[in-house]
């Protein structure tokens, strides 16, 4: 059977990322918008292109202003590209809330019919948006993760192709942090057939590739007038999606949920991850010279900001990414003895009263009163040992999640 794609927002980027997964035919694709027909007819559209690009996938476009979203059920990848540009007027501040609520709409929904499902965030601003999907889905962190180094890497691999004058095959490009002005490109790691950038290149030239690649995205907006770009973001969200449906244990730089790695806590910023069946199988931790990680943390810092404007707590959301794994690890196996032990405390006053034995009344009351209370105030002991276990669970989950990450 062929996997399933959901992509939320059939705009630019959406109905782009759509059409590539159709070509290459690594899914079906759900393609959903708030506007009635747009979704519908570029989803036709594709499946009538199939007997020319030769691809048996099929596109479905669906409506979802009702809040129906039954079509998308058992997607085992959902991308949202679902949002607003910003207008003129509108602060950052007034976009961030204004895409928050978009994606809280989404992921409530889509949580409720591909619970299993791997969340694909490239919605801006990405790192933010990132976090609060993980938020409102409840999913385990290795479930979530942003769209935007696979593009500023891209961008930066194509000035270093045309400064060089050489394939971009040839090329590979390192960008970590958040996806904003101050994203982190690594000349160091970024080579041109193996060769690193400042053997090649003068440092002016590197520094010239570095400042273009940050102003990536605004380059393109300038040079469109109106929207921003979605072929190149397209392309990179569909490689994500391709290392997770075939499990490649791909090496791509995404914006994931930082728990420790690279000293950031409780934030989502771009690094290098394995991506695979699982999502985030790996996070992969380089060394980074002081500058480096003094760009890193700055990066880092941004993305810190505008999570408090959204007023997400970081280590709340630590506790429930792993409560549902942990949930479903250890609460049915501890919980149930504790509370057995307690109950069987009820079962000498309730033989006396169903078999009106006739013992020595003042003894009687003693025994029957003393296994009441034990049985009693020993349920709540049992509850909150219970919830401990639970609680350790998770911490256990975590630091295995950090094991392998
Ligand atoms: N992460 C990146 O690197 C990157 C790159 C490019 C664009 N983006 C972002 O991707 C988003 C989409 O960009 P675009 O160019 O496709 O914009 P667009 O305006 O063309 O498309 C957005 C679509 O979302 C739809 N939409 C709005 N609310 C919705 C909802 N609740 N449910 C479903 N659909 C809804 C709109 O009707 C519209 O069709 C923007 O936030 C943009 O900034 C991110």
């Amino acid at each position: 059977m062929r996997k399933k794609v959901t992509v939320v927002g059939g705009g630019f980027v959406g109905s782009a990322t759509a059409q590539r997964i159709v070509d290459r035919e690594l899914a079906d694709v759900v393609l959903t918008d708030i506007l009635d027909g747009p979704p519908a007819g570029k989803a036709l559209d594709m499946m009538e292109s199939g007997p020319i690009t030769r691809t048996d996938s099929r596109a479905t476009g669906i409506i979802t202003a009702s809040g129906d979203y039954s079509a998308t059920a058992g997607s085992d990848v959902v991308v949202i590209t679902a949002g607003f540009p910003r207008k003129p007027g509108m602060s950052r501040d007034d976009l961030l809330k204004a895409n928050y609520d978009v994606v809280k709409g989404v992921v409530e929904q889509i949580v409720k019919h591909s619970p299993n499902c791997i969340l694909v965030m490239v919605t801006n601003p990405l790192d933010a948006m990132a976090q609060a999907a993980l938020k409102i889905s409840g999913f385990p962190k290795h479930r979530v993760l942003g769209m935007a180094g696979v593009l500023d890497s891209a961008r930066m691999s194509t000035f270093v192709a045309m400064e060089c004058n050489v394939s971009v095959e040839n090329v590979h490009s390192f960008v970590l942090g958040g996806h904003g002005d101050d994203m982190v490109p690594l000349p160091r790691y970024s080579t041109v057939a193996g060769i690193p950038l400042p053997d090649l290149l003068p440092k002016e030239r590197i520094d010239e590739i570095v400042a273009r690649t940050r102003k990536g995205g605004a380059e393109i907006v300038n040079l469109l007038k109106t929207g921003s770009a979605y072929y190149a973001p397209s392309a990179a969200a569909v490689e994500m999606v391709e290392a997770i449906l075939k499990d490649k244990k791909k090496i791509l730089p995404c914006a994931v949920y930082l728990d420790g790695e690279y000293g950031i806590k409780g934030l989502f910023v771009g690094v290098p991850v394995k991506l695979g069946a699982k999502g985030v199988e790996e996070i992969i931790q380089i060394k980074l010279t002081a500058e480096e990680n003094a760009a890193l943390q700055k990066s880092a810092a941004s993305v810190k900001e505008l999570v408090a404007v959204l007023g997400l707590r970081s280590n709340w959301m630590i506790d429930r990414s792993l409560h549902e794994e942990a949930r479903q690890m250890k609460f049915g196996i501890s919980i149930f003895p504790l509370v057995l032990f307690s109950l069987a405390f009820y079962a000498i006053p309730t033989y006396h009263i169903l078999s009106h034995r006739d013992l020595q009344p003042a003894l009687k009351v003693n025994i029957d009163s003393v296994c009441t209370l034990v049985g009693t105030f020993g349920i709540l002991p049992c509850v909150a040992l219970a919830s401990l276990n639970r609680r350790l669970a998770a911490l256990e989950k975590g630091s295995s999640l950090g094991k392998q990450s």
